[in-house]
């Protein structure tokens, strides 16, 4: 195991990115298409930056990536179109971040694991429904959404949720990530337009039957 470790850090700076972590997003995006030129990017949990390395690649000189952790993120050899923040994703506004929603949110966000595995997926999926607490004014309609969460008992409930928001969400392993870790990547695509009120029956006759999409709304504790 150690090996393949090996090999994909000695690929990392073989290829300049700033971790291994970049390998997840590659084979993510080669094998579900999530970006493409011209996107504008959040990278959530975005630290040292290798993700903000690849997305920017990817979006090129007419897209633009914003990053942002907890940590600082080194901004000296990033590309033109990265931009990069320090800020608590509990705290930071779209202000901020650029005050318009994005075409992309990735988040390789991740808790300090402490050693207790139920505990650290139990924080993993809190992050994760903080995250989708916020994306509805983060993400335009019709987005797309990359997040990484720890599987374990919150995982269900989780993709629940997102498949409630969006019109398609799937779990999957990038073959980058490390078979015995119990991270998981699900992919959300096309947001489902938020609504703050139920569509009244003039808009929709069958608006008052029928029920509004699960998932809306704060589960975070
Ligand atoms: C696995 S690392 C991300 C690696 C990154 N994708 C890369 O390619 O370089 C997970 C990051 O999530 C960040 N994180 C955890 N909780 C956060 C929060 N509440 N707000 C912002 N970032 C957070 C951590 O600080 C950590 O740097």
């Amino acid at each position: 195991m150690k090996e393949v470790q090996d090999h994909w850090f000695r690929e990392a700076k073989a290829k300049g990115y700033r971790s291994r972590a970049a390998f997840k997003l590659i084979e993510i995006d080669r094998r579900k298409r999530v970006l493409r030129p011209g996107q504008r990017v959040l990278d959530v949990g975005a630290a040292p930056g290798s993700w903000t390395q690849v997305a920017a690649a990817i979006v090129g000189s007419r897209g633009e990536v914003v990053g942002f952790d907890l940590k600082a993120i080194d901004p000296a050899g990033l590309p033109a179109n990265a931009r990069v923040l320090t800020g608590d994703l509990r705290e930071i506004e779209l202000d901020a971040l650029g005050g318009r929603p994005f075409d992309v949110v990735l988040s390789d966000m991740a808790p300090d694991t402490t050693g207790d595995p139920s505990g650290d997926q139990a924080r993993s999926a809190r992050l994760c429904h903080e995250l989708l607490d916020r994306i509805g004014g983060w993400l335009r309609p019709g987005g797309t959404l990359v997040y990484k969460v720890f599987e374990g008992g919150d995982y269900p409930e989780l993709l629940r949720r997102t498949t409630g928001m969006f019109e398609k969400a799937k779990g999957f392993k990038p073959p980058a990530s490390r078979q015995e870790s119990v991270e998981m990547y699900v992919i959300a695509e096309r947001l489902r337009a938020q609504r703050d009120e139920p569509p009244t029956a003039n808009e929709d006759p069958n608006a008052i039957a029928r029920p509004r999409p699960r998932g809306w709304g704060s589960q975070s504790s």
